[in-house]
């Protein structure tokens, strides 16, 4: 097999209007919602960033703009920062600024993903390109990208790769979900995918999760999609379309998923990432673990 062309381009969309999560999203976007004190988009650009992806293309919608306002330079702030000698958030506020090339394009009409990813046609051009959603942050083990695992699958079948998690059967209804074939267990070969499939009609359990990547011609397939679910233009309805010509893949990917637009995973991350920062990790769970002891007793335990 030739060697696939390199892969640059991340597009993260951020249009959504994270009804999941309202009233908060009401005016501010979910995608800032935060994790400790980083907005789930920063872990996000940072994924691409370590995976080797150099221009960032983040898709909005109008009232969104606080996205791109947490990674332009605030001159203000920074001039206050140095005066009183905070030099290690001065440092990390400039580094926001620095990150990725970031770019913006708006999404007219709220139309769904496979919509959103069409408004960053001109910005990718005849180039294979990664998807990263805006509001799932994914933590690879040891360290490893997510999406710099795709990438690698990508390098060695040259056809996109979707990122999988095998969920409980009676989450199906909530997810993209395939089937298809393995050899290894972890790079599969689809045959199919459904969008948000009743438990009894999933073909498996393994769900697509959040990060993608794509081969150009995924826009000529967006454009032929027709309106799906919720009177969207899905996805993995343009994915479906694509399979027709083309291989595509999957790859059980090594690392956890956690999805913040869903009020409940937010909750269970903010105790996971808060129990992972070495400033906070013992008083936090002796706060944790004293919460729970009030517990003791009553009908919750
Ligand atoms: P979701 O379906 O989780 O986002 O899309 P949503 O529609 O905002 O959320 P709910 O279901 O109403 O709570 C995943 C990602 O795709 C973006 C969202 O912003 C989110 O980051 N998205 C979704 C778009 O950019 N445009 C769309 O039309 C839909």
């Amino acid at each position: 097999m030739t060697v696939p062309p390199p892969c640059r381009k991340a597009v993260i969309p951020a249009a959504g209007f994270g009804t999941r999560f309202l009233p908060f999203t009401k005016a501010v976007p979910k995608e800032l919602i935060p994790l400790v004190d980083k907005p789930v988009i920063q872990y996000v650009v940072e994924e691409a960033v370590a995976s080797g992806l150099e221009e960032v293309l983040v898709v909005l919608s109008t009232g969104k703009e606080a996205i791109a306002d947490h990674f332009n330079p605030a001159p203000a702030l920074e001039a206050r920062l140095s005066a009183d000698g905070k030099e290690r958030l001065l440092t990390e506020v400039r580094a926001l600024n620095h990150l990725a090339r970031i770019h913006y394009v708006y999404q007219a009409e709220l139309n769904g993903l496979g919509d959103a990813i069409r408004c960053a046609a001109a910005f990718v051009g005849n180039e294979p390109f990664a998807v990263l959603l805006g509001d799932t942050v994914l933590t690879g083990d040891d360290g490893r990208p997510v999406t710099g695992q795709l990438l690698q699958a990508y390098r060695k079948t040259g056809g996109p790769v979707v990122a999988l998690e095998e969920v409980p059967r009676e989450w199906t209804r909530r997810y993209g979900v395939i089937s298809g074939q393995s050899a290894d267990g972890a790079l599969y070969e689809l045959d199919s995918l459904v969008e948000k499939p009743a438990p009894e009609e999933a073909p498996s359990n393994l769900a697509i999760a959040s990060r993608y990547v794509f081969t150009p011609d995924l826009f000529a397939a967006l454009e032929r999609t027709p309106r799906g679910k919720g009177n969207e233009i899905q996805l993995t309805d343009a994915m479906l379309l694509l399979l027709r010509e083309r291989p595509l893949f999957g790859l059980r990917f090594a690392g956890r998923r956690h999805d913040i637009g869903d009020k409940f995973e937010f909750l269970k991350n903010t105790v996971t990432f808060g129990l992972e920062r070495p400033e906070f990790r013992d008083r936090f769970a002796a706060f944790l673990r004293a919460e729970l002891s009030k517990l003791e007793g009553s009908d919750f335990v």
